[in-house]
């Protein structure tokens, strides 16, 4: 069975949109694992946006296992990681500007970096995956670096608007999905999977080993709790 990591990032988001004390994404993570969830992942941004290193901390102390941190290579965020040590530290790009992860981590542009951050994480006995984009030269620089895994982006699979680009993204997926598990790399792919296009990804790549998802199930929290919250808003209000 696939296992399915959940991407809290979005719980703080609404939190840290009034800097208040919830929704707490820690609470989330709980309800989570309630549900089925893997494990928790959760990206420390260097603009700490959205998670905060509390937030992180307190996922260790209560996750025995399941804990994957996204984290760029910057060494400050490395050291931190190292020292919090995460069940799996998965590797992204960033730039502040960016909404959210835009494209897997070049390997190739920034081997050095990555060299030293994957060294630095596996001697702290971390599993250390990398993001990446579809793309054969990636996933081989990343194996010689050391990963023990790639994520491969489905940000142009989820983004493509006909059958025909569906089609084509969902044969770059396969292709370079068996690229990396013939190089003994763990496969994890992730971000903007959904409701409706998780299935058809499962179906062309049953080697797939693990999904991060945030954005659509955070969505759908949303939705499907209202009604109760306003129910219950309403009780305390005749409780007055
Ligand atoms: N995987 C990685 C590496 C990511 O950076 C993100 C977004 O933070 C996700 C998965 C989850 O993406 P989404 O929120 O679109 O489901």
């Amino acid at each position: 069975m696939i296992r399915l990591g959940v991407n809290i990032d979005h719980v703080a988001t609404v939190r840290q949109a009034r800097r208040a004390a919830e929704p707490d994404p820690v609470q989330a993570a709980v309800l989570a694992l309630l549900g089925g969830a893997d494990g928790i992942t959760v990206h420390l941004r260097e603009d700490a946006r959205h998670i905060q290193k509390r937030d992180v901390q307190l996922l260790r102390q209560l996750l025995p296992t399941g804990l994957n941190l996204e984290l760029s290579v910057a060494e400050d965020i490395v050291e931190f990681a190292v020292n919090l040590k995460p069940d799996q530290a998965t590797l992204v790009p960033e730039r502040r500007e960016e909404l959210t992860t835009e494209g897997g981590l070049d390997v190739v542009a920034h081997e050095a970096a990555v060299a030293k951050a994957i060294e630095r994480l596996k001697a702290a006995g971390i599993a250390v995956a990398v993001f990446v984009d579809p793309n054969i030269r990636q996933i081989e620089i990343s194996k010689l670096l050391g990963a023990t895994a790639v994520e491969i982006q489905t940000a142009s699979y989820s983004e493509a608007r006909t059958p025909a680009d569906r089609e084509r993204e969902l044969d770059a997926l396969h292709e370079s999905g068996t690229y990396a598990r013939d190089h003994k790399l763990h496969l994890h792919m992730g971000h903007g999977l959904n409701y409706t296009n998780v299935r058809p990804l499962l179906k062309r790549i049953p080697a797939l080993e693990e999904v991060n998802i945030g954005h659509s199930i955070v969505s759908r929290a949303v939705l499907v709790g209202m009604e109760r919250a306003v129910r219950e808003m309403k009780e305390a209000l005749r409780g007055g």
